[in-house]
């Protein structure tokens, strides 16, 4: 590919993109962020890929936003710059996006993996939101995304202290769904994704927006909003392959997927 921080690879319907500036601990510049967001664009866009895995290396999943390129940044660039806002379309992709972390998953690291639909952490990864050491504080998401995920005493220890944490610990406050052995992760990931990636595309699509709904809105909309896509999904094809299926005591074949 043409890309020159990321590498993207492809294995059935999964797409996988790995981290790869190992030089500077996968820290997101901004050319990283535009390969990352151009890459998971075009899986997101593929009818052939209904699971995507964003990885980073053994060592560092991502050490946060690059500190160099920002360090010399004025006000004005930043806000004229509208700095970050490209991985606001990463975070709107409709296909699901598992994180697979090994490694330190800080500042930026860590909001990538939170903007991912789950998090599977090797024991070696270590989370953090670093940022008030460096005079500024979570930029990309993190005072939201860490705030929902783990609630505000969590949130606001690692945020006022800049700690980081292990993976148990991660698994323990709900940041990470899983916590496997680090030699075993890349396998792990690639078995959740796949499995995630056979299901009808239509209702991953549908899901993961009704899931997601739950940090947009109050219970009583958020629950009629899942009602009316639950409603829609008797519209679909995959919907009668499915439950026939079960009926007929068959494995279902869908045809979005
Ligand atoms: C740029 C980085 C980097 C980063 C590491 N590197 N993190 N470069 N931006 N975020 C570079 C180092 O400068 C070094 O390059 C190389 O990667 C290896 O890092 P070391 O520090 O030598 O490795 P180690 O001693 O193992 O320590 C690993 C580490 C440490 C604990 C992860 O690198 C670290 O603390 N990094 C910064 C973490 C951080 O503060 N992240 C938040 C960033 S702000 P050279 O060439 O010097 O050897 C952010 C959000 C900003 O993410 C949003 C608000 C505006």
């Amino acid at each position: 590919s043409s890309y020159e921080t990321i590498q993207v690879t492809r294995e059935g319907r999964v797409g996988t993109i790995t981290l790869d500036r190992p030089k500077a601990l996968n820290a997101l510049n901004a050319q990283l962020m535009t390969e990352v967001v151009a890459a998971a664009e075009e899986l997101d866009a593929d009818r052939g890929i209904g699971a995507i895995v964003v990885t980073g290396s053994e060592r560092a999943f991502a050490a946060g936003a690059d500190i160099k390129e920002m360090a010399a940044q004025s006000y004005a660039d930043m806000a004229l710059g509208d700095w970050f806002a490209a991985w606001d379309r990463f975070a709107n992709l409709r296909t699901p996006v598992i994180a697979g972390v090994s490694g330190h998953a800080l500042g930026g690291g860590c909001e990538l993996a939170m903007m991912c639909d789950l998090v599977i952490a090797a024991e070696s990864a270590r989370f953090g939101q670093p940022e008030i050491n460096l005079g500024v504080f979570p930029g990309i998401g993190g005072t939201q995304r860490l705030t929902r995920a783990v609630g505000k005493a969590v949130a606001m220890d690692l945020i006022l202290t800049g700690r980081t944490m292990t993976a148990q610990e991660a698994l323990a406050v709900g940041l990470v769904s899983r916590v496997v052995p680090t030699e075993e992760l890349l396998q792990q990931v690639a078995e959740v994704a796949a499995t995630i990636a056979e299901k009808s595309l239509p209702v991953l699509y549908a899901t993961k927006e009704a899931v997601n709904r739950a940090f947009e809105t109050t219970l009583a909309e958020g629950v009629k909003f899942e009602r009316r896509t639950f409603h829609a999904t008797f519209a679909l094809e995959d919907r009668t392959e499915g439950m026939g299926a079960f009926v007929e005591k068959r494995t279902a074949e869908f045809k979005h997927r």
